[in-house]
């Protein structure tokens, strides 16, 4: 059998962080109520210059060097991203290009904050079936550059940054599961609504518009779910797992979530607070922090899971 496995991760941060004192100065907000609600005490932005492909090539180049890997060892680049630098090239080829690896495939995926998720199970089926051998999974965000910056519901949420996965074929499991889900009957709760052929023309007052307290309670039924059923097709519960490692939209979903599970809050990864929602950034930030500080160790059971616009959603079981 074919199986593929996490060889190394990486990450990207923009310098500049934005705290919620700063955004009491921009909107009627307060440090208070955003930690109370949401858990985030800073986010990272990116400068102007700084592009999604920009944020994605400096994560890949970390995970390669981490693995001890050059760029031309890759055979396929997937990414997930919901702020795309452009309509085309599509910013994994932007990315291709920046690292140097002319001629291998490259695309990006749209599930907005499931985008690293649906993409990591992309790479995993590619690998599985014998399409690919070496795959630079990356989930990379400008969320900045959507939001708008008087709305006080959206802004204080968000944040900038990138995370890589290289994922390579193996004969023992390392990725045990993936799954996907999809419910466009959500599409009003969060969105962005222009779009290149959409009837709406592209206005500059247009952003992320999302109603907060009802992506909050569909997130919380719908991951609970998904990782009881994940757990359950493997005959594991909660007990069995060594690290949650959640997108990191709220605190409190993410509380809840491991509450489902029955796992201690010190066996999940939360980086929330320093990161905000980075959207498809968030798990690979947190999967590859987890593992620098040493607290996943090889051979431990990760139970990785991502919400977002759409609404998408899904799970991955990985043997790290
Ligand atoms: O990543 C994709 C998935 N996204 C999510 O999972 C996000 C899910 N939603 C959430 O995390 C939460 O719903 C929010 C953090 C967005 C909001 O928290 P909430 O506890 O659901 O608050 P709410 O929207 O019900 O608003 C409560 C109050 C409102 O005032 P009134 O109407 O009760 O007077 C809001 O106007 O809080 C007010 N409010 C704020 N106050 C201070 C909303 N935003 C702010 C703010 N500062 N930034």
């Amino acid at each position: 059998m074919r199986y593929s496995r996490i060889v190394a991760t990486g990450h990207y941060l923009p310098e500049r962080v934005l705290t919620n004192d700063e955004l009491e100065r921009m909107v009627e907000t307060s440090d208070a109520w955003i930690r109370a609600r949401t858990g985030i005490r800073q986010r990272h932005i990116a400068a102007p210059t700084e592009s999604v492909a920009g944020m994605g090539e400096r994560a890949s180049r970390m995970a390669l060097e981490t693995a001890g890997l050059a760029a031309e060892d890759i055979d396929l680049i997937v990414m997930g991203t919901t702020t795309p630098d452009q309509v085309f090239p599509n910013s994994a080829v932007i990315m291709q290009e920046r690292l140097g690896v002319a001629g291998i495939p490259a695309f990006s995926l749209e599930a907005a904050c499931s985008g690293f998720i649906y993409a990591l199970a992309v790479a995993d089926n590619f690998i599985r079936a014998g399409s690919a051998g070496r795959v630079l999974v990356v989930g990379a965000e400008k969320m900045s550059s959507i939001v708008d910056w008087n709305d006080r519901s959206t802004c204080v949420l968000f944040g900038d940054g990138a995370g890589a996965v290289i994922l390579e074929h193996t004969q023992t499991p390392g990725i045990l599961d993936t799954r996907l889900h999809a419910d466009g009957r959500y599409k009003d709760l969060l969105q962005f609504p222009s779009g290149i052929a959409s009837s709406k023309a592209r206005i500059a007052e247009d952003a992320l518009q999302m109603k907060g307290s009802e992506v909050f309670r569909v997130a919380v039924a719908k991951l609970g779910e998904e990782i009881v059923e994940t757990l359950a097709r493997h005959d594991l519960d909660g007990n069995a797992v060594d690290w949650l490692v959640p997108h990191q939209a709220n605190a409190r979903i993410i509380s809840a979530i491991a509450r489902r599970l029955d796992l201690p809050m010190e066996r999940v990864v939360l980086t929330v607070g320093e990161h905000g929602n980075t959207s498809s950034a968030s798990v690979p930030l947190a999967l590859d922090l987890a593992i620098r500080d040493g607290r996943i160790q090889r051979g431990d059971l990760l139970l990785l899971e991502a919400f977002g616009g759409g609404f998408t959603w899904g799970s991955a079981l990985v043997r790290y």
